[in-house]
């Protein structure tokens, strides 16, 4: 049997070899035999041609995160050279994977890797590059164009199957009371994937299509814009990724709220306030349950609705300050919440909702949050797109 952790290591040792030895050398073609024997027999759960994602500091085989490949040198090597993703659309032969081995070999070897060359090869059953977004619905017509420059062997995620996840994840809440964990990361790192596509950070953003979709799109939009938020303030990856996957996690605790609530129209009554203010608790009290790996998503999804000065809710007997990645998350949720249409209004255009977070910097908002904030808008482009439920184009 394959595995992916050693077919990465023998692919690694034949780039390694392939510098060091000409074409038709035995040491060189023994390596490639090597590399070339593991990925045959190589599939991912369920069946499905390999695919790897390669992060900075991470490697992704399908949705599963290799944790001895951790920080490893050649990941990083890999995404430098623009190649984020390797995927096989079919079984390739001895001589593709050859012809493949010299592509990655010539784009490692140059010495300022341009990213827009990132192609695919899709003759040869594979493809990799870098990884873009698929535009259908965006606000800006400049970004439409943009976009439609991005080079065109550029992979392109929908985010329809990051979605999916969720919704699964959600009925597994429900069911057994438990946040799937790794799930949970597994849309992070793709959201993370998704952002960085392209030489400038790209907050993907999705629009409802059916009202059922909101706390989906919600809970992917808040992920994206905490992570960019944190990433334009310097943290690094790995906090980004806990913040990504408490801004996911946020409004967890609405899974027990009637749809007839979550959905009313009009102005809620006392009843009916107090089932929905009881979503940060409900929601700490489930990730607490989870896993103990998921302390700042509890706290952020405790504190999420309580502003600077105390207001809010849930109220605290002893006021305290609310941690940064609460503070943080609040922005983003009341900047989402107020860019997408709801029953009883419409959605908010960008301009208004930096006007509202601004004038409330101070008082509810945490000042510093809101200038970064809106530098992030400025600075990350906004693709926003209509989810659907076709199948992710990757
Ligand atoms: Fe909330
Ligand atoms: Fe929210």
């Amino acid at each position: 049997m394959s595995d992916p952790v050693r077919f990465l290591n023998s692919f690694a040792h034949s780039l390694g070899v392939m510098t060091l030895y000409p074409e038709g050398h035995p040491s060189r073609e023994k390596a490639v035999d090597a590399a070339f024997d593991e990925l045959d027999g190589l599939t991912m759960p369920g069946g499905q041609l390999p695919a790897f994602t390669f992060l900075e500091d991470e490697v992704v085989f399908g949705r599963e995160r290799l944790r001895e490949l951790k920080s490893w040198d050649w990941g990083k090597r890999l995404v430098a050279a623009g190649i984020e993703r390797l995927e096989l659309e079919r079984k390739i032969t001895r001589d593709e994977f050859n012809a493949f081995l010299e592509e990655v070999l010539g784009r490692l070897m140059l010495s300022a890797v341009d990213t827009s060359e990132a192609r695919q090869m899709r003759s040869l059953g594979i493809r990799y590059g870098a990884v873009g977004l698929q535009g259908q619905d965006s606000i800006d017509p400049a970004l439409d164009a943009a976009f439609a420059s991005l080079p065109s062997g550029t992979l392109r995620m929908t985010l329809g199957e990051e979605a999916e996840t969720f919704r699964w994840l959600q009925n597994e809440v429900q069911s057994n009371g438990a946040v799937p964990l790794l799930e949970a990361e597994a849309v992070v790192r793709s959201l993370s994937v998704a952002m960085h596509g392209d030489s400038r950070m790209v907050l993907p953003l999705l629009k409802l299509k059916e009202f059922d979709q909101y706390t989906t799109t919600h809970s992917l939009n808040v992920a994206v814009l905490a992570m960019g938020l944190a990433e334009s303030l310097g943290c690094r990856p790995k906090e980004i990724r806990s913040i990504g996957v408490a801004g996911l996690l946020h409004d967890i605790g609405k899974i027990r709220i009637p749809l007839e609530v979550l959905t009313k129209p009009g102005k809620l009554n006392d009843e009916e306030r107090a089932i929905m203010n009881s979503h940060p608790i409900d929601g700490a009290r489930v990730i607490m349950q989870s896993d103990e790996d998921l302390g700042m998503a509890a706290t952020v999804a405790y504190e999420h609705h309580i502003m600077l000065n105390g207001g809010g809710y849930p109220v605290l007997h002893y006021p305290r300050e609310c941690a940064m990645a609460s503070r943080l998350v609040h922005v983003c949720d009341v900047y989402d919440a107020l860019s997408t249409k709801r029953p009883y209004r419409d959605a908010w255009p960008s301009e208004k909702t930096m006007q509202y977070l601004e004038e409330r910097a101070g008082t509810e908002f945490d000042p510093d949050l809101v200038a970064a904030f809106s530098r992030t808008l400025k600075l990350g482009q906004a693709h926003v797109r209509v989810l659907s439920d076709e199948p992710e184009q990757i």
